[in-house]
């Protein structure tokens, strides 16, 4: 690529940029303890708030935003110049993911650092953005190159949220996530704790099958904000395998009222709510 081609491509990325008025950043320490189900949830929950979001995953190994948006196998549309635009999952969802750019979902992208960082740059370059009012990147586990190339791309990031399970093992690793936020000068908006408890179907009682406490200490120890605490509910893994919204299709479940309290207060903690909703939640349909 010649010094023209970067300044082209830098000149796309500013413009789309200037399109995006929220950009949140979505990460944990460890893996597996929901951060794509709730960039997925957050999002929705956005959208029926009456905001335009987008949902960039930037885990280039191990992408989920395909499947738990339902837009798997769906190919991607060019607008003017022949740009790919994101696929708009359902109206005002769009999604940009390398999962829609491969052609088998069972083939593993064996990339280095530099060629995810250039896989990154150009979902923020190549792709055409419409205008947004919340874009969420949704991160692989850890402080590793993906997280770091992306608030680094995104030269200014309005906000981090932390997910993590409630366990101490987990937290451990969340902590680091708290560091390394405000290392790069993104402002937390706070920690989600998922899986916190079950209730069991049967006989009503709550089990805490991660422990509990975990995400109250740690707000506690870094002045945090604790978003929220999101109970283990299998309805949440049936709809993210079917690529149904959780917060819509049950919005009278714990986990989703939780869900749909926390979009509230990040919309209200990054200002002029108001000005993005319309207070439409109840009269979306997806
Ligand atoms: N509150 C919950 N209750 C029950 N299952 C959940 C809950 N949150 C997430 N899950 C399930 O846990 C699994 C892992 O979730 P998810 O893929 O969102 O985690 P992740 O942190 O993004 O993982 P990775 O680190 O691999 O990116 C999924 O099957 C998801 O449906
Ligand atoms: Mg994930």
């Amino acid at each position: 690529m010649n010094n023209n081609d970067k300044e082209f491509n830098e000149l796309l990325k500013e413009e789309n940029l200037r399109k995006i008025k929220y950009k949140i950043v979505v990460m944990s320490g460890k893996g597996g303890v929901g951060k794509s189900t709730v960039s997925t949830n957050l999002a929705y929950s956005f959208v029926l708030s009456g905001a335009k979001v987008g949902i960039l995953d930037v885990d280039i190994h191990g992408p989920s935003i395909a499947k738990l948006t339902g837009i798997e196998g769906k190919e991607l549309t060019f607008g003017v110049n022949q740009r790919p635009k994101p696929i708009e999952a359902t109206k005002n969802l769009f999604v940009v993911t390398i999962a829609s750019m491969i052609e088998n979902s069972d083939d593993p992208i064996i990339w280095r650092g530099p060629m995810k960082m250039n896989a990154i740059k150009q979902f923020l370059s190549d792709i055409e953005w419409p205008k947004l009012d919340y874009l969420i990147i949704d991160c692989p586990p850890g402080t590793g190159d993906e997280p770091l190339s992306v608030i680094q791309l995104l030269k200014k990031v309005d906000g981090s949220i932390i997910v993590s399970t409630p366990q101490d093992i987990a937290f451990l690793d969340a902590r680091k996530t708290i560091n390394f936020s405000r290392q790069l000068n993104v402002p937390i908006l706070g920690i989600i704790e998922n899986m916190a408890g079950f209730v069991c179907p049967k006989c009503g009682e709550k089990i805490n099958i991660f422990k509990s406490g975990g995400a109250e200490k740690a707000c506690k120890d870094f002045n945090v904000k604790l978003l929220g605490q999101i109970p283990i509910d299998t309805d949440i893994v049936d709809s993210g395998d079917n690529g149904k919204a959780y917060v819509y299709y049950y919005n009278q479940k714990e986990g989703a009222i939780i869900y749909n309290k926390i979009s509230e207060q990040i919309m209200n903690s990054l200002g002029d709510r108001n000005e993005i909703t319309n207070n439409s939640r109840g009269q979306y349909k997806i």
